[in-house]
């Protein structure tokens, strides 16, 4: 068996222990004769990695009391129609700022839903960096303030964490799109009324949405919120309604026990920041290469970069994949290269694509 060090903005690499896990699971899990996939979700063996799962995360993110933890399906996209028929009844209008093409899409969604304020917008500037607060634009008195506070596509990651606490009546929550740098650092959910991520980067597989909603924003639902979707009624019953996707859970959940035996958030961020560090450095030293994002919003998790010269695209990503450094072309509405570093690549594959990167700018730049 040989694996690649796999860059992928997502679906991404897992723990390979986490693999190992499942695959010694795969058949039989923990003696019960059968595998997690094949379980009921109202059995007792079920509900105890479920509630496992909840509780690992809780810890790992310190969610406070009033905040109930949902496993929901739909993804990231999804939410962008979710979150609204949720939320955008709690007043008139939910205040948007755009950092990128994720915030956007979000933005134009939420509009079927009742009414929008572009709070700010970096567009025009080629999404390279974040607003400060201070220049938002925002309503009197939002439903809520959204934000994307890393944009995958981009590599724009916020820089500070939104204060709404003048706004309106001071009840406005920040509600945060967070699927691509959750759990790659430490962060004060008490900061924001509703934080969303899709599993497929840092979580777990593609099939589960995680939400932390505070709890005095349930029950606000518009009448053609379906009932799967009604946060109130999925917290009611321990995201059970419906079917969860067990499976997805269950290997979130032992993400998550790898997370803790990591040390946590605070060693997973140490950890984040020197692999950032260590790319951006080499982009940064080059002739070749380069960043532009603004030095204080780039991404940790996502690295977009571009070569000086496009003709040598084909040529890098050629000499990346023989050299086993995969899924590093950046998204096809940006171009150039992206290397997205979530919690599961080591070090040593960072250190793998920046020794390739000198190599590659020595020979043929
Ligand atoms: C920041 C962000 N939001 C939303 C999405 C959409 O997620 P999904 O494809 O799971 O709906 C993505 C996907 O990559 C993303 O990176």
């Amino acid at each position: 068996m040989s694996r690649v060090w796999n860059f992928s903005a997502g679906p991404a690499m897992l723990p390979e222990s986490v693999l190992r896990q499942a695959a010694e699971d795969m058949l039989d899990w923990h003696g019960c004769g059968m595998g997690v996939m094949e379980m009921s979700h109202r059995g007792k063996d079920y509900m105890a990695i479920h509630a496992q799962a909840t509780a690992d995360l809780r810890e790992l993110l310190d969610v406070p009391d009033n905040y109930k933890v949902l496993f929901l399906q739909g993804g990231g996209i999804g939410e962008n129609a979710i979150i609204p028929m949720n939320l955008i009844g709690r007043g008139a209008v939910a205040d948007f700022v755009i950092t990128g093409s994720w915030s956007k899409k979000s933005e134009k969604e939420a509009r079927k839903y009742g009414k929008t304020n572009i709070a700010f917008s970096t567009e025009a500037c080629g999404y390279a960096g974040v607003p400060p607060m201070a220049e938002w634009r925002l309503s009197d008195d939002p439903s809520y303030v959204y934000a994307c506070t890393n944009e995958t596509v981009m590599g724009v990651e916020f820089p500070f964490v939104a204060d709404l606490a003048t706004v309106g009546r001071g009840q406005v929550p920040m509600v945060a799109d967070m699927s691509s740098h959750i759990l790659s650092r430490p962060v004060d959910v008490s900061k924001y009324g509703l934080i969303y991520a899709g599993a497929q980067k840092n979580i777990g597989p593609a099939g589960v949405t995680l939400v932390i909603i505070r709890e005095d924003l349930l029950g606000h639902a518009l009448p053609i919120c379906p009932t799967a979707f009604d946060y109130k009624i999925v917290a009611d019953h321990d995201s059970m309604y419906n079917t969860p996707p067990t499976y997805s859970i269950y290997i979130a959940g032992l993400v998550f026990q790898w997370l803790k035996a990591q040390g946590g958030l605070a060693e997973i961020e140490r950890k984040n920041i020197a692999k950032a560090e260590l790319l951006y450095g080499c982009i940064d030293a080059s002739g070749l290469y380069e960043s532009r994002v603004e030095k204080s919003c780039r991404s940790r998790m996502n690295v977009p970069f571009y070569l000086k010269d496009e003709a040598l695209n084909e040529a890098f990503l050629e000499g990346a994949k023989a050299a086993g450094l995969v899924q590093l072309k950046g998204h096809k509405t940006v171009g150039g290269m992206r290397a997205s570093l979530y919690n599961a690549m080591p070090l040593a594959g960072v250190q793998a694509l920046v020794d390739y990167m000198r190599e590659f700018e020595r020979t043929r730049g």
